[in-house]
């Protein structure tokens, strides 16, 4: 009955495991989640009573597709002194989470076989995006020696006459690395040599940074604003504003394409809730000052479980930059034998291994194979001190009695 388009559907492995994680707690196990992606603080509270606000007084219908003429003027007035351009509110579009953002970015420009660079390791939604637009993902395999970024010549080897995007993601999801100003000049030089490749910047992260004293991550467009008419530049409220479940993301680009993923949205979503656009309006004109509070806690909640994963024999933390995440070297641990329920289990892949983990340990983490690296688990710190303390506690107990 279904179609190749549907056979070709995963669900989101990190949804899925947050999700039997999440069955095993109601069946009254203990469990401890570090996988999901999301603040565990509350959205700001003058963004709650925007929201509110917009209720009360009716403003719930239908908006334009790409969103309300007052929230694309904020976000074109927030891409342009983030990224050192100016942007108009045409430039910009609205909807339904940056995920679907990128969605309707995808299916706005790409043709069947039209190949997208992925720098592994990446976000695990990434693939299965470009297969939905019937386009090839083409996996620029980094590693360790460059930090998990994308280096020149690794994307000069990936481009080929059917390449028609890069997609880059600084701070990255899972790494946590932020490319910096020199790397992404170094990058636009190659870009340089092939102008019809789009390159599509995810920056969901991008005030997440820990170093930063309220600038955003360096962007490739500050490195070479020359490439304007090429980028498509990826942003929303769910991680800077604490909103994951308002489902609000935007883009700037050029016009062509802007218009294009707007009609895209006409034609699926209609557009993204009104209440959450008044809502993510009030994050885009006061959110900075608890912004700054959140990178604090963020750096604090780093130190305290880096700390703790540091008492685990075995484990190397990738000392992430930014974003909420840890990407933990496991792979001195790969081939071990843990005891699941009394029988031994070989670990010859991170998904074994996490799998062991959470059913003898009731700990929850995201093997990094669904990142397309193996070797490594990525470890959401977006959690109260004690509750990684619980966990880092079981991962040791854990990886102890590894034979
Ligand atoms: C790298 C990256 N891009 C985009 C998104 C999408 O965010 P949202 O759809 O909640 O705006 C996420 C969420 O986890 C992410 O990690």
């Amino acid at each position: 009955m279904l179609s190749k388009r549907a056979q070709l559907l995963k669900p989101s492995p990190i949804l899925m495991l947050a999700a039997k994680a999440a069955e095993m707690k109601a069946s009254g196990l203990d469990v401890v989640s570090l996988t999901i992606g999301e603040p565990d603080w509350g959205t700001y509270e003058p963004i709650r009573e925007a929201a509110i606000a917009a209720i009360r007084e009716g403003r719930t219908k239908y908006t334009p597709p790409a969103g309300i003429p007052e929230l694309r003027k904020a976000v074109a007035a927030q891409v342009s002194a983030d990224l050192g351009i100016p942007y108009e509110p045409a430039d910009i579009t609205v909807s339904t989470g940056a995920k679907f953002v990128l969605f309707s970015a995808l299916q706005a420009i790409i043709d069947p076989g039209d190949e997208v660079i992925l720098v592994a390791p990446f976000w695990a939604s990434y693939t299965t995006m470009v297969e939905l637009a019937e386009g090839a993902p083409k996996i620029a395999a980094c590693d360790a020696a460059s930090n998990f970024k994308l280096t020149p010549e690794l994307l000069r080897r990936a481009l080929t006459p059917k390449t028609k995007a890069v997609l880059l993601n600084s701070p990255s999801n899972p790494t946590g690395m932020i490319y910096s100003n020199e790397e992404l000049r170094a990058l636009a030089a190659v870009l340089k040599d092939h102008p019809r490749v789009v390159i599509i910047s995810d920056d969901i992260y991008n005030r997440l940074v820990f170093a930063s004293k309220g600038e955003v991550a360096p962007h490739i467009l500050r490195a070479a604003p020359e490439l304007r008419d090429r980028v498509v530049a990826l942003n929303g409220a769910s991680k800077s504003y604490a909103m994951t479940g308002w489902r609000l993301g935007w883009a700037a680009g050029p016009r062509e394409i802007i218009n294009a993923m707007s009609n895209y949205q006409s034609q699926s979503v209609s557009c993204a809730s009104a209440i959450s656009q008044y809502a993510a309006l009030e994050g885009l004109r006061l959110g900075e000052t608890d912004i700054a509070k959140t990178r604090q806690l963020l750096a604090q909640r780093y130190d305290f479980i880096a700390g703790e994963l540091a008492k685990i024999p075995g484990l190397k933390v990738c000392e992430p930059q930014g974003a909420f995440y840890i990407w933990l070297d496991v792979s001195a641990h790969m081939g071990k034998t843990a005891s699941v329920g009394g029988r031994p289990v070989k670990l010859t892949t991170t998904t074994e291994m996490a799998e062991a983990l959470l059913e003898e340990r009731q700990v929850a983490v995201v093997p990094g194979i669904e990142f397309g690296l193996d070797g490594y688990f990525r470890l959401s710190f977006a959690l109260e001190n004690s509750k990684a303390k619980i966990a880092c506690d079981r991962m040791k107990a854990f990886f102890e009695s590894l034979k």
